[in-house]
């Protein structure tokens, strides 16, 4: 086991183990805790609530605002003055890299991967990046290659990071989604980020007295999903954490939470403290895979929209959505539980998704 000896913490006292990681101040936060009543009502026998992580600031917000607090502060502590990272066309992580960057008077440097039958034109995260002025490289991908590891992209990787060298600038790496460990990550930041979380949603399930069940939430590159379940084990082990995958199978998702979940004991002296059910997490809503809109998305963007005047996406929440709603008619969640959905942000895409969604809404219509 690494040295750890800045954070190990005891068990006794792990409010405190946050406080040590240095912080940006990027981020609004908390966040709120809204109650869902006529959502609730329409679908009957729980009680559902939003966190509204698409409010966290940096350029229409999301999940990774909270890591960047983390993460910029350690590119400020490397000295860095670039930011280099990576991610799809209409990356919600890369759009709020290139904010945060902005925001400290650093460069961003985005390496867009571009996939086949995915949105492609400069709307949505893309103009974002494009208004905040960062340096894009646009590379094809493979059909049925991923970019999510960073073995995958070393090459190209390799090539930017001597580039900004050249320049005269220090790059830092920051690594897809801000998960794994590794680029210039020398912790797992980005998890770190959401067991703060949790012990914020504690605070505010305990200032309007309700006693939280379930928190479901869309799962990608899984450090959102690691940070949940640490911060559940430490401050509330009351709450499962389920998680909708939208990116991968069930096989490489698990792989992904459960390595991050390990560092993230580790990081903090602990011995990690899981069974095998804590990492929940459901494959059945990837429809026809990241990124592919379907009919149920469409619908579950309208029934939240409709219901509570709350936008959705259509790539991450919109089909975290389409879970909830499963889950709740098939009777997975107890009678009368309370249920916080995350609203992780990436509202941004809705844009360049707009012929597939009003063609399923009107396919819907047509039904009705
Ligand atoms: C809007 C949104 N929700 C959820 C996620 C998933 O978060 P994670 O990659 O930490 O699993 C992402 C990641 O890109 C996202 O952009």
């Amino acid at each position: 086991m690494r040295s750890v000896t800045s954070h190990v913490i005891s068990k006794e006292s792990p409010k405190n183990i946050i406080k040590e990681y240095p912080r940006s101040g990027l981020c609004h936060l908390p966040t709120p805790l809204e109650a869902m009543p006529n959502l609730s009502r329409k679908l009957g026998g729980v009680n559902l609530f939003i966190k509204r992580d698409d409010q966290t600031g940096l350029a229409f917000g999301g999940n990774k605002s909270r890591k960047l607090d983390f993460i910029m502060a350690d590119v400020l502590e490397q000295k860095a003055d670039s930011v280099v990272t990576w991610g799809g066309m209409q990356s919600n992580w890369c759009r709020q890299t290139a904010a945060a960057a902005r925001k400290l008077g650093l460069k961003p440097v985005l390496i867009l991967f571009k996939r086949a039958k995915l949105p492609t034109e400069c709307d949505g995260n893309l103009l974002l990046d494009s208004i905040l002025g960062a340096e894009i490289k646009t590379i094809e991908l493979e059909e049925g290659k991923s970019f999510m590891e960073i073995h995958a992209v070393e090459e190209i990787l390799k090539t930017v990071v001597e580039e900004e060298r050249r320049a005269g600038n220090n790059p830092y790496i920051a690594p897809i989604g801000g998960s794994f460990q590794e680029g210039s990550m020398r912790k797992p930041l980005g998890a770190i980020c959401y067991v703060d979380a949790i012990s914020e949603l504690v605070k505010q399930a305990e200032a309007e007295d309700v006693r939280i069940d379930y928190l479901v939430h869309a799962t990608g590159s899984g450090s959102t999903q690691a940070g949940l379940i640490v911060g559940a084990k430490l401050f509330y082990p009351q709450v499962k954490i389920v998680g909708i995958s939208v990116c991968e199978d069930l096989k490489t998702i698990t792989r992904f939470v459960n390595t991050i979940v390990h560092r993230t004991f580790e990081e903090f002296g602990l011995n990690t403290d899981l069974d095998e059910a804590d990492i929940c997490i459901f494959e059945e809503y990837l429809g026809g895979g990241y990124g592919i809109l379907n009919h149920e998305t469409a619908q579950a963007l309208r029934l939240v929209a409709e219901t509570e005047g709350i936008l959705l996406d259509p790539v991450y929440t919109g089909k975290a959505m389409v879970g909830l709603v499963d889950l709740i008619g098939k009777g997975y969640f107890k009678k009368g539980a309370n249920i916080v959905f995350l609203h992780s942000g990436g509202t941004p895409a809705l844009f360049p998704y707009r012929e597939g969604i009003m063609n399923y809404l009107n396919d819907g219509n047509r039904h009705q």
